[in-house]
């Protein structure tokens, strides 16, 4: 079963969900689930936030009727740089990861799939304004650019929410031993 984060829709079944059938290709592709093996904001890994981001992407685009299908694509594929960016070490003169690393999953989607215009500026601009001369070209890379951002703001602060709820649950408990002695 595969979920976006917040939502119970299963997204490996072609029968519940129409998102289903423009990312099947990808969901099958080696080099996609490669990135199970990296982890990305807190827990979650870069294969989960990218379903995010490709899910809620073309949930947004679909709504305002833009390309829901290059949402989806674009979405499942803006994060394949294909390394542990905690641990990565730079090359002498290389800026940093933030600033490096929409390029580098440009590369190895070109190198891999057949992605549109559009998908390509999707990909190579999500990052902006932090990368502030790659200026979105199309009304879809302002979507990711801002679908990227919220997925990845919850990616960090509901894993923080659940350990911070079952603290309280676990002191609530304890007071609870306490006062029924
Ligand atoms: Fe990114
Ligand atoms: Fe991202």
């Amino acid at each position: 079963m595969l979920n976006a984060i917040g939502s119970k829709v299963d997204l490996s079944d072609g029968e519940a969900s129409d998102y289903h059938y423009l990312v099947a290709d990808l969901l099958e592709s080696k080099t996609v689930l490669q990135m199970r093996e990296y982890t990305h904001h807190g827990d979650t890994t870069c294969f989960q936030h990218c379903l995010n981001v490709s899910y809620y992407n073309y949930k947004v685009c679909r709504f305002f009727s833009l390309n829901e299908r290059a949402g989806a694509r674009a979405g499942l594929l803006h994060d394949l740089f294909l390394y542990d960016w905690h641990t990565y070490k730079r090359p002498k003169g290389e800026r940093l990861h933030g600033f490096t690393h929409a390029k580098a999953a440009l590369r190895n989607v070109r190198e891999n799939f057949y992605v549109s215009d559009l998908e390509s500026d999707m990909i190579e601009k999500h990052m902006f304004p932090l990368n502030i001369t790659a200026l979105p070209k199309y009304r879809e890379t302002l979507v990711i650019v801002l679908v990227d951002k919220y997925c990845g703001l919850l990616e960090t602060v509901i894993p923080r929410l659940k350990k911070l709820s079952s603290l309280f649950v676990k002191i609530g408990a304890g007071f609870g031993k306490a006062s029924a002695k």
